[in-house]
């Protein structure tokens, strides 16, 4: 584990931190753990989907020295609405991802990330993993409150229920 004094958070508010994030989540789609997208982002798709997910996407990124080290992306989800206009059960209110630079790994600093989008929001939480990525499956903690809901061929499906 790297002592706190070597880490620092940073929540991303601006466009030079989109970037930073951008940077680190293409160094670390080489090993195609993902479940939904693997690719290399542009900066330019980086820069649009935050245009337009600003206000339902909070992410962080930590810096190990002051050098980039990893992510973390939580993206609210609205509730899916009922015929009749009313809010059905809400099965999942926003979705975590979480990435580490190969540099990094093992030290505990995904772990961490998990914990930090665990105590950004009261609100219940989805997450999957593929289940030929046992460290991001391993991220889903019991401990931390997530249960595995079901699973298909490719992926674990996670849910954490809502803190307040
Ligand atoms: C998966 C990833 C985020 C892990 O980051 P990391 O900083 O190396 O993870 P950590 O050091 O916090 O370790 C996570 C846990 O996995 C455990 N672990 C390591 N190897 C493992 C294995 N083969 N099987 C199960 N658990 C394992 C570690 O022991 C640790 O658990 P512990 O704290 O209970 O001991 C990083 O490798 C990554 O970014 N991969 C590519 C993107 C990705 O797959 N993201 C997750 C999508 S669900």
């Amino acid at each position: 584990m790297i002592a706190d004094t070597d880490v620092r958070v940073f929540h991303v508010v601006s466009d030079e931190d989109v970037e930073i994030l951008r940077q680190i989540r293409n160094g670390t789609v080489e090993a195609g753990t993902y479940s939904h997208n693997n690719e290399i982002i542009s900066p330019e798709q980086q820069a649009r989907w935050w245009a337009a997910n600003w206000g339902t996407a909070n992410a962080w990124y930590i810096e190990v020295d002051g050098e980039p080290a990893g992510f973390a992306l939580l993206t609210l989800l609205p509730p899916e609405i009922l015929e009749d206009g009313l809010p059905r059960r809400i099965e999942a209110s926003a979705t975590t991802t979480a990435g580490v630079l190969p540099k990094f790994s093992g030290r505990g600093l995904a772990t961490r990330l998990m914990q930090l989008l665990e105590a950004s929001t009261g609100l219940p939480l989805a997450a999957c993993a593929r289940l030929d990525n046992p460290v991001g499956m391993h991220l889903h903690r019991p401990e931390a409150g997530w249960y595995e809901v079901r699973r298909d061929e490719v992926n674990a499906y996670y849910r954490r229920e809502a803190t307040t």
